[in-house]
């Protein structure tokens, strides 16, 4: 299938259509600054601006940088807090026209690299995905199977929350040198560690690119690797998750035409 698949960050909105069977982009990748303040009506106006930059009109995998249940978001750490507690899926399917499929960000970027990137040869264990950007996200996977919405940005680390210690923006923020934050990384990781003894540890984000810098510094028992698809993985997520919501909508038809059709009573004797 060819999807569009946008990843909303807390600084810029990136799209473009993904081939979800060889997770390829057969479009550039389109970005566009995040509106501050990133209210939901202002980010939804991009979303829209968005899906007529691509001339796009079929369903949309879109990523959030928060927890999303059934399409309402349901946290704002990063972003305008009027997002919290709103249909976010029924705001952009109405600026947009289109079918949404909306999910947590570091979610989609973990379903890619499982399928794609860096998780693809290890199908069975536990295997965390982290994002280090404006926030850390994370997505947990136990034999290949997705805990959705797991949070582990926010855990108590240094007596603060862990993203305030470890993200990226914290190494930006405090002039940190590569060295002085991968050790931060480190003992975020450690911590990871003692709660779930993982099998891998991937690591991307908007710091996915600099994986040369940091990585060798950072010293934990767990194997830890770069995301391979760097900092597209949110896009091409959003379309695999898209693109798991459209065939399920097509068997759910399937099994009611069957159901209706098993109860109709034949007119011919
Ligand atoms: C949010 C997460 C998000 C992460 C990365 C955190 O502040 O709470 O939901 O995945 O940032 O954007």
């Amino acid at each position: 299938m060819e999807l569009l698949g946008i990843d909303i960050g807390g600084s810029g909105i990136k799209g473009a259509i993904v081939n979800t069977e060889t997770g390829e982009f057969i479009t550039e990748r389109h970005r566009i600054p995040t509106p501050d303040p990133s209210t939901p009506y202002a980010v939804a106006e991009v979303i829209a601006e968005m899906t007529h930059y691509f001339n796009y009109s079929g369903m949309i995998g879109c990523t959030f940088p928060a927890i999303v249940k059934n399409g309402i978001t349901l946290s704002a750490a990063n972003v305008d807090k009027g997002w919290i507690g709103i249909d976010a899926k029924a705001l952009l399917e109405d600026v947009t026209g289109c079918q949404i499929c909306l999910l947590n960000d570091a979610d989609a970027a973990g379903i890619a690299e499982f399928r794609f990137g860096a998780g693809k040869s290890v199908p069975h264990g536990v295997v965390i995905v982290l994002t280090f950007g404006t926030g850390i996200g994370s997505a947990i996977f136990v034999n290949g199977t997705l805990v959705p919405n797991t949070e582990f940005g926010h855990m108590e680390l240094k007596g603060v929350d862990a993203e305030l210690y470890a993200a990226d923006s914290a190494r930006k923020a405090e002039a940190l040198s590569w060295k002085k934050w991968a050790k931060r990384v480190t003992r975020y990781l450690e911590r990871l560690e003692a709660l779930f003894s993982p099998d891998l540890f991937i690591i991307g984000g908007g710091v996915s690119k600099k994986h040369d810098k940091f990585i060798p510094f950072i010293e934990v028992k767990t194997p830890t690797v770069p995301t391979t698809l760097l900092n597209d993985s949110g896009i091409i997520g959003a379309t695999l998750a898209a693109e798991q919501e459209l065939l399920l909508d097509e068997q759910r038809r399937l099994i009611q035409f069957r159901e209706t059709n098993a109860s109709t009573p034949s007119t011919h004797q």
